[in-house]
């Protein structure tokens, strides 16, 4: 047995754990059923090119996601409307490129998939077959079920997206709370339960109330992945230069900050600069003879 072959032992951790079971495969929808049937949470990261992608996938996170949140976090727009299809490739392949273990799913970015079930087929092949994502994932409940519904008839694993949907900023007027309310809180049901019906294998849950995301979470068969959605869905997901502070400004208030990444880039570019300034680098050690 060489070392990369995994021992009778590392089989069997497979089938009973996400974390350090999944060794020398990719995390897989199968895997992410199983886990809400042993009620074992798990964790998921944006990720947008292949380097950090790569610290991701080396710490152990089961799923990754090439949010349209690139839009914002990584390509300087002020919203995910303007991201195209051919981004979404360009760094979904990069994402793919850069890990081994997780499982990697890309948005549908917006209006690449609303016109029709077709549109969304056309532009999930794509991301399929030039990127090499694992599922999609797409904005809106019972509006998006046929498509969820064709997608998966066709072998696309999709992750549906309720409650807050980023993609209809200007609709909603900003990032308002949804599910607040009787009536809404019934439609974040009845859209749950059409994602789920139409086949999708995971649905996110972002800015619901944490009562609201439970009783979702408890009413379905399928893993939840909540984003300001409270404790108790199955899965949890943040955007990562939220997560590790490297966002300027304000953070949504569901954000934990797990470290101050943009003091410490900062520090060590001016600390650089200010070595090239006074010729402390490069030193001798740095120079060839
Ligand atoms: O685009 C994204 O990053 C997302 C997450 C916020 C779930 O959709």
């Amino acid at each position: 047995m060489n070392a990369s072959t995994p021992s009778p032992a590392q089989n069997q951790a497979s089938t009973t754990t996400l974390y350090g079971g999944v060794t020398n495969r990719r995390v897989t929808v199968r895997d992410l059923a199983a886990a809400k049937q042993r009620g074992e949470k798990w964790s998921m990261l944006t990720a947008y090119d292949a380097l950090t992608a790569g610290v991701f996938d080396e710490a152990g996170i089961p799923v990754l996601l090439v949010g349209d949140s690139a839009g914002n976090c990584h390509l300087g727009y002020e919203t995910t409307v303007p991201v195209t299809m051919d981004q979404m490739v360009m760094l979904s392949a990069a994402v793919v490129r850069g890990t081994k273990r997780s499982m990697i799913v890309a948005d549908l970015p917006f209006g690449s998939y609303q016109e029709s079930p077709a549109q969304a087929m056309h532009n999930a092949a794509r991301l399929m077959k030039e990127a090499g994502v694992g599922a999609v994932k797409l904005e809106g409940g019972e509006r998006s079920a046929r498509s969820i519904e064709l997608l998966v008839e066709a072998g696309v694993p999709v992750m549906a997206h309720i409650g807050l949907t980023p993609q209809s900023v200007h609709a909603l007027g900003g990032y308002p709370v949804q599910g607040r309310g009787d009536e809404a809180a019934h439609q974040l049901l009845r859209d749950a339960k059409a994602v789920q019906q139409s086949g999708a294998f995971a649905v996110v849950l972002e800015a619901v109330p944490a009562e609201l995301a439970a009783q979702v979470t408890e009413q379905l068969a399928i893993p939840t992945v909540g984003i300001g959605g409270g404790p108790d869905t199955d899965a949890q997901v943040l955007v990562w230069t939220d997560m590790a502070g490297m966002t300027a400004g304000r953070v949504p208030k569901f954000v934990k900050q797990y470290a101050d990444l943009r003091t410490v880039l900062g520090d060590a570019a001016r600390a650089y600069a200010q070595d090239v300034r006074t010729g402390a680098f490069p030193a001798a050690e740095h120079s060839f003879t």
